[in-house]
Protein backbone atom coordinates (compact mmCIF):
# COMPACT_ATOMS: atom_id res chain seq x y z
CA UNK A 1 0.00 0.00 0.00
CA UNK A 2 1.72 3.34 -1.10
CA UNK A 3 0.81 6.53 0.26
CA UNK A 4 2.00 9.70 -0.05
CA UNK A 5 2.98 11.35 3.48
CA UNK A 6 0.07 13.11 4.88
CA UNK A 7 0.69 16.71 6.35
CA UNK A 8 -1.57 16.23 8.81
CA UNK A 9 -0.42 12.60 9.96
CA UNK A 10 2.51 14.42 12.21
CA UNK A 11 -0.34 15.80 14.46
CA UNK A 12 -1.45 12.57 15.98
CA UNK A 13 2.04 10.84 16.94
CA UNK A 14 1.52 12.19 20.06
CA UNK A 15 -1.53 10.41 20.90
CA UNK A 16 -0.95 8.51 24.30
CA UNK A 17 -1.47 5.09 22.81
CA UNK A 18 0.86 5.99 20.18
CA UNK A 19 3.94 6.14 22.52
CA UNK A 20 7.03 6.93 20.14
CA UNK A 21 8.91 4.42 22.85
CA UNK A 22 8.05 1.05 21.33
CA UNK A 23 9.39 -0.65 24.54
CA UNK A 24 7.15 1.28 27.06
CA UNK A 25 4.22 -0.70 25.17
CA UNK A 26 5.97 -3.78 25.01
CA UNK A 27 7.32 -3.95 28.59
CA UNK A 28 3.42 -3.18 29.59
CA UNK A 29 2.32 -6.14 27.09
CA UNK A 30 4.89 -8.42 28.36
CA UNK A 31 2.35 -8.98 31.46
CA UNK A 32 -0.21 -8.79 29.95
CA UNK A 33 -2.60 -11.29 27.80
CA UNK A 34 -3.21 -9.20 24.52
CA UNK A 35 -4.46 -9.76 20.44
CA UNK A 36 -2.22 -8.79 17.69
CA UNK A 37 -2.84 -7.55 14.25
CA UNK A 38 0.36 -7.54 12.10
CA UNK A 39 0.14 -5.58 9.08
CA UNK A 40 -3.28 -3.03 10.36
CA UNK A 41 -3.07 -1.43 7.48
CA UNK A 42 -5.14 1.50 7.99
CA UNK A 43 -6.80 0.54 11.01
CA UNK A 44 -10.37 -0.07 9.94
CA UNK A 45 -10.46 -3.92 11.54
CA UNK A 46 -8.35 -3.29 14.76
CA UNK A 47 -10.18 -0.28 15.96
CA UNK A 48 -13.31 -2.16 15.41
CA UNK A 49 -12.39 -5.44 17.21
CA UNK A 50 -10.98 -2.86 20.39
CA UNK A 51 -14.21 -0.54 19.91
CA UNK A 52 -16.38 -4.11 20.40
CA UNK A 53 -13.99 -6.14 22.66
CA UNK A 54 -13.11 -3.60 25.68
CA UNK A 55 -12.07 -6.10 27.80
CA UNK A 56 -9.26 -7.36 25.42
CA UNK A 57 -6.13 -5.30 24.79
CA UNK A 58 -5.33 -5.23 21.42
CA UNK A 59 -1.81 -4.23 19.61
CA UNK A 60 -1.38 -3.38 16.16
CA UNK A 61 2.15 -3.25 14.04
CA UNK A 62 2.32 -1.53 10.84
CA UNK A 63 5.74 -0.73 8.86
CA UNK A 64 4.04 2.63 7.32
CA UNK A 65 3.45 5.65 8.86
CA UNK A 66 1.63 7.17 5.93
CA UNK A 67 -0.81 3.84 6.31
CA UNK A 68 -1.15 4.06 10.22
CA UNK A 69 -1.95 7.81 10.19
CA UNK A 70 -5.56 7.21 9.70
CA UNK A 71 -6.09 4.50 12.51
CA UNK A 72 -4.21 7.62 14.43
CA UNK A 73 -6.82 10.21 13.05
CA UNK A 74 -9.75 7.67 14.51
CA UNK A 75 -8.49 7.43 17.86
CA UNK A 76 -7.61 10.76 17.88
CA UNK A 77 -11.64 11.55 17.31
CA UNK A 78 -12.81 8.57 19.31
CA UNK A 79 -9.98 7.31 21.98
CA UNK A 80 -9.96 4.20 22.90
CA UNK A 81 -7.86 2.66 25.96
CA UNK A 82 -7.57 -1.13 24.97
CA UNK A 83 -5.39 -0.19 21.57
CA UNK A 84 -1.79 -0.14 21.63
CA UNK A 85 0.13 1.06 18.27
CA UNK A 86 3.50 0.19 16.99
CA UNK A 87 5.10 2.07 13.66
CA UNK A 88 7.70 -0.51 12.95
CA UNK A 89 8.37 -4.00 10.82
CA UNK A 90 7.81 -6.90 12.94
CA UNK A 91 10.62 -8.44 12.45
CA UNK A 92 12.18 -6.41 14.40
CA UNK A 93 9.98 -6.61 17.16
CA UNK A 94 9.82 -10.33 17.75
CA UNK A 95 12.89 -10.34 20.26
CA UNK A 96 11.01 -8.10 22.18
CA UNK A 97 7.66 -10.09 22.68
CA UNK A 98 7.86 -12.28 25.81
CA UNK A 99 7.00 -16.13 25.02
CA UNK A 100 3.46 -17.28 25.58
CA UNK A 101 1.77 -13.67 25.81
CA UNK A 102 -0.48 -13.66 22.89
CA UNK A 103 -3.91 -14.64 23.06
CA UNK A 104 -4.85 -14.29 18.48
CA UNK A 105 -2.57 -12.88 16.15
CA UNK A 106 -4.65 -11.69 12.63
CA UNK A 107 -3.35 -11.75 9.55
CA UNK A 108 -5.33 -9.98 7.43
CA UNK A 109 -4.59 -9.45 3.52
CA UNK A 110 -0.81 -9.45 4.05
CA UNK A 111 0.91 -8.53 1.04
CA UNK A 112 1.11 -11.41 -1.04
CA UNK A 113 5.51 -10.66 -2.70
CA UNK A 114 3.92 -13.01 -5.78
CA UNK A 115 8.20 -13.36 -7.27
CA UNK A 116 9.05 -16.69 -5.55
CA UNK A 117 12.75 -15.17 -4.59
CA UNK A 118 10.55 -12.81 -2.17
CA UNK A 119 8.31 -15.52 -0.65
CA UNK A 120 10.83 -15.04 2.18
CA UNK A 121 9.27 -11.55 2.76
CA UNK A 122 5.65 -13.07 3.25
CA UNK A 123 4.19 -12.87 7.23
CA UNK A 124 3.68 -16.67 6.77
CA UNK A 125 7.12 -17.60 6.04
CA UNK A 126 8.52 -20.31 7.87
CA UNK A 127 10.98 -18.12 10.51
CA UNK A 128 8.37 -15.95 11.08
CA UNK A 129 5.94 -19.29 11.63
CA UNK A 130 8.56 -20.31 13.94
CA UNK A 131 7.93 -16.95 16.45
CA UNK A 132 3.84 -16.81 15.92
CA UNK A 133 4.43 -20.38 17.81
CA UNK A 134 6.69 -19.15 20.72
CA UNK A 135 4.79 -15.99 21.32
CA UNK A 136 1.31 -17.57 20.98
CA UNK A 137 -0.30 -19.19 24.06
CA UNK A 138 -1.14 -22.37 24.00
CA UNK A 139 -4.52 -22.89 22.46
CA UNK A 140 -4.14 -19.65 20.62
CA UNK A 141 -5.22 -18.63 17.35
CA UNK A 142 -3.91 -17.37 13.86
CA UNK A 143 -6.79 -16.10 11.98
CA UNK A 144 -5.49 -15.35 8.59
CA UNK A 145 -7.49 -14.00 5.34
CA UNK A 146 -6.26 -13.15 1.87
CA UNK A 147 -7.05 -12.99 -1.71
CA UNK A 148 -3.80 -14.69 -3.06
CA UNK A 149 -3.49 -18.64 -3.53
CA UNK A 150 0.12 -18.66 -3.57
CA UNK A 151 0.15 -17.50 -0.33
CA UNK A 152 -3.05 -18.93 1.15
CA UNK A 153 -1.18 -22.74 0.00
CA UNK A 154 1.85 -22.10 1.15
CA UNK A 155 0.52 -21.22 4.28
CA UNK A 156 -1.02 -24.04 4.72
CA UNK A 157 2.25 -25.94 4.41
CA UNK A 158 4.05 -24.08 6.58
CA UNK A 159 1.31 -24.72 9.81
CA UNK A 160 1.45 -27.92 8.88
CA UNK A 161 3.85 -28.61 11.78
CA UNK A 162 3.36 -30.71 14.87
CA UNK A 163 2.81 -28.08 17.02
CA UNK A 164 -0.58 -26.30 15.23
CA UNK A 165 -3.43 -27.57 13.89
CA UNK A 166 -5.55 -26.03 11.18
CA UNK A 167 -8.91 -26.19 12.11
CA UNK A 168 -10.64 -24.34 9.29
CA UNK A 169 -9.52 -24.18 5.94
CA UNK A 170 -11.94 -22.17 3.43
CA UNK A 171 -11.69 -21.28 0.05
CA UNK A 172 -14.48 -19.19 -0.37
CA UNK A 173 -15.52 -17.59 2.94
CA UNK A 174 -18.91 -16.58 4.07
CA UNK A 175 -19.25 -13.68 6.35
CA UNK A 176 -20.88 -14.53 9.57
CA UNK A 177 -22.73 -12.39 12.18
CA UNK A 178 -19.87 -10.40 14.00
CA UNK A 179 -17.00 -10.85 11.74
CA UNK A 180 -15.15 -7.09 11.44
CA UNK A 181 -14.10 -6.70 8.00
CA UNK A 182 -11.06 -4.81 7.06
CA UNK A 183 -10.57 -2.20 4.25
CA UNK A 184 -9.27 -4.53 2.03
CA UNK A 185 -12.02 -7.38 2.70
CA UNK A 186 -14.44 -4.68 2.09
CA UNK A 187 -12.28 -4.01 -0.89
CA UNK A 188 -12.23 -7.14 -2.53
CA UNK A 189 -16.12 -8.46 -1.42
CA UNK A 190 -17.40 -5.59 -3.60
CA UNK A 191 -15.32 -7.31 -6.15
CA UNK A 192 -16.80 -10.52 -6.04
CA UNK A 193 -12.92 -11.62 -5.43
CA UNK A 194 -13.08 -14.94 -3.12
CA UNK A 195 -11.63 -14.60 -0.09
CA UNK A 196 -9.33 -17.24 1.54
CA UNK A 197 -9.32 -17.95 5.20
CA UNK A 198 -7.53 -20.06 7.74
CA UNK A 199 -7.95 -20.49 11.38
CA UNK A 200 -4.67 -22.29 13.01
CA UNK A 201 -4.53 -23.52 16.59
CA UNK A 202 -0.95 -23.25 18.71
CA UNK A 203 -1.06 -26.96 20.25
C1 LIG B 1 -2.04 -5.39 1.71
S1 LIG B 1 -2.03 -4.36 3.10
C2 LIG B 1 -3.45 -4.93 4.05
C3 LIG B 1 -3.87 -3.95 5.10
C4 LIG B 1 -4.99 -4.43 6.03
N1 LIG B 1 -4.58 -5.56 6.82
C5 LIG B 1 -6.26 -4.74 5.27
O1 LIG B 1 -6.59 -5.94 5.18
O2 LIG B 1 -6.92 -3.80 4.82
C6 LIG B 1 -0.67 -5.06 4.03
C7 LIG B 1 -0.15 -4.12 5.10
O3 LIG B 1 0.84 -4.81 5.85
C8 LIG B 1 1.92 -3.93 6.12
N2 LIG B 1 3.10 -4.79 6.32
C9 LIG B 1 3.66 -5.60 5.40
N3 LIG B 1 4.72 -6.25 5.90
C10 LIG B 1 4.83 -5.85 7.20
C11 LIG B 1 5.75 -6.17 8.24
N4 LIG B 1 6.75 -7.02 8.02
N5 LIG B 1 5.58 -5.60 9.46
C12 LIG B 1 4.56 -4.70 9.65
N6 LIG B 1 3.67 -4.34 8.69
C13 LIG B 1 3.80 -4.91 7.49
C14 LIG B 1 1.98 -3.05 4.88
O4 LIG B 1 2.63 -1.82 5.14
C15 LIG B 1 0.51 -2.87 4.54
O5 LIG B 1 -0.04 -1.74 5.17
Amino acid sequence: MHLRKKKWSDNFDSFPNYLKEENDILSFLQNNSFDLEIGSGKGDFIYQKSLDNPQTIFLAIEKSHNVLAYLLRDLYHKPLNNLYIINSHIEDLFTKIKDNTVQNIYLNFSDPWPKKRHNKNRLTADNKVNEYHRILKNEGHIYLKTDNISLFEEAQLHFTKPNFKIISCDNDYQLVLGDVLTEYEKRFRALNIKINRLVIKRT
